[in-house]
């Protein structure tokens, strides 16, 4: 009776085991889904987020209206600063021809602070850009207290005055976006072609792997 009573609980236990055993491997493959189902939500924000980042600087001053730029610069910049010619420094150093000098220095008789003095750089579409979004946010310490200007296209006719009010660098071109797709298209191309090629070249080892992909099928079944 001990034997069989033994061998029952054995099995009894043997059984537990297995159970526990299936129940943590199926915990593993509904842990493993969830994060699956939680991972497209998160790679749509990064989509988002990283759009948000690109701003297409030459698209925008190709579009920007040098105009409504002078008018905004005056009422929103013109209590510190002047843009004429040999104009006077106000509480901010006078802004004519300022695209592309030097960050932080080049104006007489105007004193800079060390974050903006330190900054090092010039003023590049992209740096004014920056600049005007958030001056705290380019040259943290800086004296010019302007909460700055959120809208890309407000920055861009305020630039594209600056630009037409004393020069600076050529305005950047729009991004290529047709051109990008080209060039993905021809990559493609090229990924086909050597695949083409690799497929002429080792017949024999092009069919070793699918070889192989039947023999681990069975395997994981
Ligand atoms: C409240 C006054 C004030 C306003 C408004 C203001 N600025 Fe300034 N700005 C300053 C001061 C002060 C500095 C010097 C900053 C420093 O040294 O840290 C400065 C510096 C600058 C510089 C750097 C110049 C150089 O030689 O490197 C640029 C460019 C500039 N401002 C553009 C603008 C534009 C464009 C606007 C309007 C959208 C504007 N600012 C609005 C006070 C102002």
């Amino acid at each position: 009776m001990d034997d069989r009573f033994n061998t029952a609980a054995g099995w009894v236990l043997f059984a537990g085991i297995v159970g526990l055993g299936l129940s943590a491997v199926s915990s593993r493959y509904f842990a493993t889904h969830a994060p699956e189902e939680g991972g497209y939500p998160i790679e749509g924000a990064v989509e988002e987020g990283g759009a948000e980042e690109v701003l297409d600087y030459g698209a925008l001053l190709a579009a920007a209206d040098a105009a409504a730029g002078e008018a905004a610069a005056v009422a929103r910049c013109g209590t510190c600063h002047t843009f004429n010619q040999g104009g006077a420094n106000g509480q901010g150093p006078n802004l004519y021809g300022m695209m592309g000098k030097p960050i932080g220095e080049g104006i007489p008789g105007f004193t800079f602070s060390d974050a903006l003095a330190s900054h090092g750089g010039s003023w590049s579409y992209e740096n004014m850009f920056a600049w005007l979004e958030s001056p705290r946010g380019f040259a943290p310490g800086t004296k010019m207290s302007f909460a700055g200007l959120s809208s890309p296209e407000d920055r861009a006719n305020i630039i594209r005055f600056m630009y037409e009010n004393g020069g600076g660098p050529p305005l950047p071109e729009p991004l290529p976006e047709e051109a990008s797709e080209g060039e993905e298209a021809a990559t493609d191309a090229a990924a086909d072609a050597e695949v083409e090629n690799t497929g002429e070249a080792g017949t024999p080892e092009a069919d070793a792997p699918a070889a192989g992909a039947d023999q681990t099928n069975p395997v994981g079944e």
